[in-house]
């Protein structure tokens, strides 16, 4: 329930099948892709028949994206080029943009839509989600209006009526192996919980942040 069937789970279920609805062949480009949301996202859209290209920070993740993950393509954001890396991968254009960093990711990424592809703004976690750090762009908006392109936010509280029927498809999918997911865990009390969150702005974790603070004993 804290892992792929809790709300980054969800998120990605909702967020790529309800909205990005990705069809066979499509190219779908998902940002903070070895993250929890962004790694189930990716997954969904593989099995929906999309080739699917991952932005990952490090190489590491980017190898874990293909590797593990069963990502077609995965693009170190920060030794590549991403704009220009997605344009090599997908010169058609990308179909669903799913994206969970905005800034010049989300830049990169609209450059890159395809003729009425589909932007799917889950979230925006370049900015730090601080006053202080406000991201930059995208400047290039534009770019939605003469390739007629939809731009969808969410949350994902809003199919809170549909959580057990999703969570229901998604663990069968994870039982039959269609579907990785990897928490990462980390010890400690409930004092640690602020560093064990900021893990995630720094890139330090892989697939779902968690913080684990006593054993359960049943
Ligand atoms: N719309 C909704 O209802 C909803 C619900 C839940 C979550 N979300 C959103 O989904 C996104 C992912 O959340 P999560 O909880 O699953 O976290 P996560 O993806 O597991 O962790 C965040 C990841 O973001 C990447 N990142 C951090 N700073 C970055 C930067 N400046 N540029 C590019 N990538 C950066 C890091 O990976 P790298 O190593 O690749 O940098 C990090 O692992 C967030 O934007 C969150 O707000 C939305």
């Amino acid at each position: 329930m804290l892992g792929v069937l809790g709300t980054t789970g969800l998120t990605a279920y909702f967020g790529m099948l309800d909205l990005g609805r990705p069809r066979p062949g499509d190219v779908v480009l998902v940002s903070g892709a070895a993250g929890a949301t962004g790694s189930v996202a990716g997954q969904l859209a593989r099995l929906a028949g999309a080739r699917v290209i991952g932005t990952a920070g490090g190489p590491e993740k980017a190898r874990w994206l293909t590797e593990v993950a069963g990502f077609d393509e995965a693009i170190d954001y920060r030794r590549e080029d991403v704009e220009t890396r997605i344009a090599d991968l997908a010169p058609g254009g990308v179909d669903v943009f799913y994206d969970n960093v905005a800034g010049p990711m989300l830049q990169a990424g609209i450059a890159n839509i395809a003729q009425r592809g589909t932007v799917v703004l889950c979230g925006g976690v370049s900015s730090g989600y601080s006053d202080e750090a406000t991201p930059v762009g995208p400047t290039n908006l534009s770019t939605i209006t003469v390739r007629s392109c939809q731009v969808k936010g969410f949350i994902v509280t809003d199919y809170v009526d549909q959580f057990d029927e999703a969570a229901q498809r998604l663990a069968a999918w994870v039982r039959s192996g269609e579907l990785v997911s990897v928490d990462d865990v980390q010890r400690g009390g409930v004092e640690d919980a602020v560093d064990t969150m900021n893990r995630l702005f720094d890139g330090k974790n892989l697939g779902k942040q968690l913080l684990q603070i006593a054993e359960l004993e049943v």
